[in-house]
């Protein structure tokens, strides 16, 4: 169950948290991974530790916001590897340019960062490798988002939550146009995890905890076992679906 041999992955952002944890599983699950980040050393620190554990990851740095880059590097890690992608987790969405204030304090310029990233990054990601997947037969994508998409919050992410509800419907769309040729799409909300705590004091995480229903943060080896699970042929009568994946939060 739930055997990645013989496929290629690609991850995006995997050079660090949520994506090493996602990079680690698909790879621990016989995958080839391409561990792509903006940075070359978080890329090639995870891709290094895949191999360690004696699964098979290159390392590829690259601005997934970047079409011409994205498509070269996928190129490139393509030939190195023997094969075309046929699962990718779009799992960057994090920028690094992002200005986290409320609303009437964003300037225009401010704005796209977080839109750029989570919607044309991901879009450059799946435009470089959709069509391998569609002639090949068989396909599968996975979307990280979170609960900001769907709900609404005052802790100034306005712009993060633009990103993530747009690209969510774009992956609804495309999972309606695919699913034909063997390719499903899907989306993974999630809440609070682990790496939070390195943002935030101790009182702040205690009191988010107290939001969560299991009483604890989120695991990236857990959130890398369920892409694992939609990478996978046996989810392949799944799609088009937005899956929470919050520890029961029901404030997103
Ligand atoms: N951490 C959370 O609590 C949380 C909650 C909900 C959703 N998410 C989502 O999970 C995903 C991963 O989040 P995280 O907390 O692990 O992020 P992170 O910032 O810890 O790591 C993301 C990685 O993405 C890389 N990156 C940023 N911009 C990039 C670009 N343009 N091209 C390639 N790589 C780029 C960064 O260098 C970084 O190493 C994101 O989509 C995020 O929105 C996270």
């Amino acid at each position: 169950m739930f055997e990645l041999t013989g496929r290629i992955a690609l991850v995006s952002g995997a050079g660090q948290s949520v994506g090493e944890g996602i990079a680690t599983v698909l790879a621990r699950q016989g995958a080839a991974v391409i561990v792509n980040d903006l940075f070359g050393e978080r890329a090639e620190r995870v891709a290094a530790q895949i191999v360690a554990e004696g699964n098979t990851a290159i390392a590829k740095a690259f601005d997934v916001t970047d079409y011409e880059a994205t498509v070269a590097a996928v190129r490139a890690a393509e030939a190195e590897l023997g094969g075309q992608v046929n699962i990718l987790v779009n799992n960057a969405g994090v920028a690094q340019t992002r200005v986290i204030k409320p609303f009437r304090e964003l300037t225009p310029d401010q704005w796209p960062p977080s839109i750029d990233l989570n919607i044309y990054g991901a879009m450059n990601c799946v435009k470089a490798v959709l069509d391998g997947m569609c002639d090949s037969g068989w396909g599968r994508i996975v979307q990280i988002s979170s609960g900001s998409a769907r709900t609404g919050q005052n802790i100034n992410y306005s712009m993060y939550a633009t990103g993530k509800s747009g690209i969510e419907g774009f992956i609804r769309h495309l999972a309606a146009e695919t699913g034909q040729y063997g390719v499903t799409a899907n989306i993974v909300a999630l809440g609070q995890q682990a790496n939070l705590a390195e943002k935030m004091t101790p009182e702040m995480i205690d009191k988010i905890i107290t939001t969560i229903p299991i009483g604890r943060l989120g695991d990236p080896i857990e959130v890398g076992a369920f892409c694992a699970y939609l990478a996978s042929n046996e989810s392949g009568g799944m799609t088009g679906q937005t899956l929470d994946f919050n520890g029961g939060s029901q404030t997103r």
